[in-house]
């Protein structure tokens, strides 16, 4: 099959024009009804997208929700991996990413063909990747993690296991340096977390050095060295909340600003600045590519639809519900 043209068919619905008069909020929660759906959104959505999900998390809530919910059709508000896990958890669902293009530059940075041959080379090793991965990594992989659980999964294993940890290099060493493990790590990124400044966040640092760095284990070690705090999606924001600072910079994807400063009207958040100085954001442009109009589309049209073949489903299956055992047991 032509994916291209496929792809091409499926955007040209998610960008029709909404009907002028259509209230779209009100049209997405009548749809949501009627159909029996729900908006999981990841906190790196735009701000509209956040306050119209009916969860909103880090993958490992999402993953934690798309396992448990009843509704018959799950909409995505998140990247392609995220929705795909959410199929694999629940197979019998219609699961719906707004935009078939929203994948992930760090899931890119894993070719299955590769690590197949990576994998056969280490055959005595334990297999964690991050739930940034295809579902063709996942059906070589024992256990999932998410950067909220990485550490404690790692720890959870025996203290002689050795490990492949992919695909991220960044939040791998940081795992490494932290708990000391034999790890062969594999050397992916992602070009948001990638791309923070250190001389820029230290300039921030100078003209308000009341502030706090937060930063996330995808970030390069220099970020990581300087922050007050490392932490996932979900740990930035807890910390946030709970800690005395008035004011914060923050090293990860700019959506969570918006849940921050929510949580904490009074607290002031500064997006760390990227080496990059043509862009002054640091804003995923896959997660940013799901707009409230392809919500809507989607929802309307049902469409696009995730798929994948029952032996992949089947395959990739077990290290989710393992990383889900796990940190039941562990309580995370
Ligand atoms: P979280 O595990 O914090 O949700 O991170 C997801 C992600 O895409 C990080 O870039
Ligand atoms: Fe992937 Fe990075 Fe975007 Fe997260 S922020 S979805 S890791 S490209």
């Amino acid at each position: 099959m032509d994916v291209n043209r496929f792809k091409k068919r499926e955007k040209s619905f998610v960008d029709e024009p909404v009907p002028q008069g259509v209230d779209m909020v009100a049209e997405i929660n009548r749809m949501k009804q009627e159909k029996k759906a729900v908006i999981l959104g990841h906190y790196y959505q735009t701000s509209d997208i956040q306050d119209i999900s009916d969860y909103l998390g880090d993958s490992l809530k999402l993953s934690q929700v798309a396992a448990e919910t009843d509704a018959e059709i799950i909409v995505f508000a998140g990247v392609h991996f995220m929705a795909e896990t959410a199929k694999i958890l629940s197979p019998g669902k219609m699961v719906i990413i707004p935009d078939l293009e929203a994948g992930c530059s760090l899931a890119d940075s894993c070719p299955p063909d590769e690590f197949r041959k990576f994998r056969e080379a280490h055959p005595d090793h334990t297999v964690i990747s991050y739930v940034n991965t295809t579902a063709e990594i996942k059906t070589m992989t024992d256990i999932c993690c998410t950067s909220t659980n990485a550490l404690d999964i790692v720890n959870y294993l025996p203290e002689d296991e050795k490990i492949i940890f992919a695909p991220d290099k960044n939040l791998g060493n940081y795992i490494q340096r932290v708990s000391g493990r034999d790890m062969l790590i594999w050397q992916g990124a992602c070009h948001v977390h990638e791309e923070f400044s250190v001389e820029k966040i230290a300039g921030l640092k100078k003209q308000h050095p009341q502030a706090k760095i937060i930063a996330h284990p995808e970030c390069e070690k220099p970020v990581l060295l300087m922050a007050d705090h490392v932490g996932s999606t979900s740990s930035l924001l807890k910390f946030t909340k709970e800690d005395d600072a008035q004011q914060y910079i923050v090293a990860t994807e700019s959506g969570i600003l918006h849940k921050m400063k929510k949580e904490s009207p009074e607290k002031d958040f500064i997006v760390a600045p990227p080496k990059d100085s043509t862009c002054g954001c640091s804003d995923c442009n896959f997660m940013k590519l799901i707009t409230m109009k392809k919500i809507y589309n989607s929802l309307k049209y049902e469409r696009p639809v995730v798929e994948l073949d029952d032996d992949t489903i089947e395959k990739a299956r077990k290290p989710i519900v393992r990383m889900l055992e796990i940190s039941k047991e562990l309580g995370l």
